[in-house]
């Protein structure tokens, strides 16, 4: 690429980069609002590691703990071996009481009380009736949304059949009530035209139980058995579809299953439909250009929605534990700069791969913008997309400025929902999140919007 065109991007991704910031500062979180509270609760928990590693196998087996008895037993036991690392007062709380008395019962309501409020800060409600509120609230604010029904590997036919119907019942249920709603152009219509209100975002694993790479021609015919029936719902009621990508072992049988069921002749012209690429995987690059390839076949375009990934504590520990090469970079700046590049590649063919770029990270989005900028792109042509409970002050702000922004709302049950809780708390809590340096006063607006191979270089200095 020309250096004059790199150069021109980069100093209108600074340019974009310090205006949003500028914007932004006036918007933190005040240490009234009960987000800050979360925020700090959240910090103390995982700020030493041992603490986050309790902390975690407390979390995860909670919603699974029926008596105040049992909570407190449970905790008790798994912060026993971390004592020494806790403050005095959480010491004091954790050791003293028996799990039958007053001191007991308090502890197990307020260890619940916190769980669910860190719950509550990232998934939208249990019921239909509580996400339609969350979703009116989003559309008041001017934000469109992706639902996303908690659930992933499913381990029976049952669970599966389930999964399927709640989506079959979300699509009827939901498309025609929020059809109905007066329209909002922002939000509701790209450069072409009207696009879809109702937008759900699902897993493939959770709609087959034995979803297996193994069997991949298996795995195929019972995925998309399942899947037919909901594309064919959404198509009726003007809904989009996205699939979503979930750890690197599912991968390619998940894009093999997309490109199969979009290439059948009831849905090979329909483009309400999407699907992830992951940026922290190397292979990200030839996974998009193969996207490309056969979306030109295909003949109608598809959407592509952007990301880091979401697996990278897995991922790393799984393959270390196997040993397995490990599929995704282990330095934070070269998921950074992949995600650059796989920006540059979709704004460069986004009438065909047309970008959802889904960060909360102000320089990959600045530098998306920067993008779009250069290559004159409209901002209804594409869109960011964003997670319940994260940078809502950014999305905010991008949506006054005229931007499209998409909320990923998960709702249901905490049980099928912790993997994704889990996810969220190990992304909030890491050293390397973008956003835990944006809230820290020491890092500098020049750190933050550092472009990925200088703060490399800077790192190794
Ligand atoms: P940043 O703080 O800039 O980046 C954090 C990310 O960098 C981590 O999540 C990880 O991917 C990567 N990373 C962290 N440490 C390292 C390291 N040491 N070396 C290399 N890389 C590192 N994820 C999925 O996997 N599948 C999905 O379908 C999916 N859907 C999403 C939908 C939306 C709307 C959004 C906003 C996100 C979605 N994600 C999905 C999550 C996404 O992958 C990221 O985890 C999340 O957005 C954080 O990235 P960031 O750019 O906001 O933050
Ligand atoms: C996840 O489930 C958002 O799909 C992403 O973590």
């Amino acid at each position: 690429m020309a250096n004059a065109l790199v150069d021109r991007v980069e100093q209108a991704t600074q340019r974009i980069g310090r205006d949003l910031w500028q914007g932004l500062a006036q918007r933190r979180p005040s240490m009234f609002e009960k987000r800050w509270l979360l925020d700090q609760l959240m910090e103390w928990a995982m700020a030493d590691e041992s603490v986050k590693v309790q902390m975690f196998r407390f979390v995860d087996v909670l919603p699974m703990l029926s008596t105040h008895e049992a909570v407190t037993q449970h905790l008790q036991e798994y912060f026993e071996e971390v004592r020494t690392h806790l403050p005095w007062a959480a010491r004091l709380a954790v050791e003293s009481p028996q799990a039958n008395t007053i001191f007991g019962k308090a502890l197990a309501y307020s260890a619940r009380k916190s769980s669910r409020m860190m719950a509550e800060r990232f998934i939208a409600g249990t019921k239909v009736e509580e996400v339609l509120k969350s979703v009116a609230r989003l559309r008041r604010q001017g934000l469109a949304f992706t639902l996303d029904l908690l659930g992933e590997a499913v381990v029976s036919e049952p669970e599966a059949d389930a999964y399927q119907q709640a989506y079959l019942d979300l699509i009827t249920g939901l498309a025609p009530h929020v059809n109905g709603w007066p329209e909002d152009p922002q939000i509701d219509r790209d450069e072409h035209g009207w696009i879809p209100r109702c937008n759900v975002s699902l897993k493939l694993s959770a709609l087959y139980s034995q979803f297996k790479p193994i069997d991949p021609e298996g795995s195929a015919e019972g995925v998309k058995a399942r899947l037919r029936p909901i594309l064919r719902a959404a198509r009726e009621h003007d809904a989009f579809v996205n699939v979503d990508m979930e750890h690197y072992a599912y991968k390619d049988l998940t894009l093999e299953i997309f490109k199969q069921v979009f290439l059948e002749d009831e849905f090979r012209d329909w483009s309400d439909c999407g699907i992830v690429i992951q940026a922290y995987l190397p292979e990200a690059e030839d996974d998009l250009k193969d996207l490309l390839a056969w979306t030109e076949d295909r003949g109608t375009p598809i959407w592509v929605r952007l990301v880091k990934g979401a697996y990278w504590d897995y991922e790393t520990v799984v393959s270390e534990y196997r040993g397995w090469p490990c599929p995704v970079y282990t330095e934070k700046w070269r998921s950074d700069d992949n995600f650059e590049r796989q920006t540059q590649f979709l704004m460069q063919h986004h009438n065909t791969l047309r970008p959802a770029i889904a960060s909360h990270n102000l320089r990959s989005l600045a530098h998306a913008m920067a993008w779009a900028e250069e290559l004159d792109i409209p901002q209804s042509g594409w869109e960011i997309q964003m997670l319940y409970g994260m940078a809502e002050e950014q999305a905010q702000l991008f949506a006054e400025r005229g931007h499209r922004v998409r909320v990923y709302t998960p709702f249901g049950e905490l049980i099928p929902g912790m993997a994704y809780l889990v996810r969220r708390l190990l992304e909030n809590t890491s050293n390397d999140s973008f956003l835990r340096h944006a809230y820290d006063t020491s890092v500098s607006i020049e750190e933050l919007l550092r472009r990925p191979a200088d703060a490399a270089l800077s790192k190794a200095s």
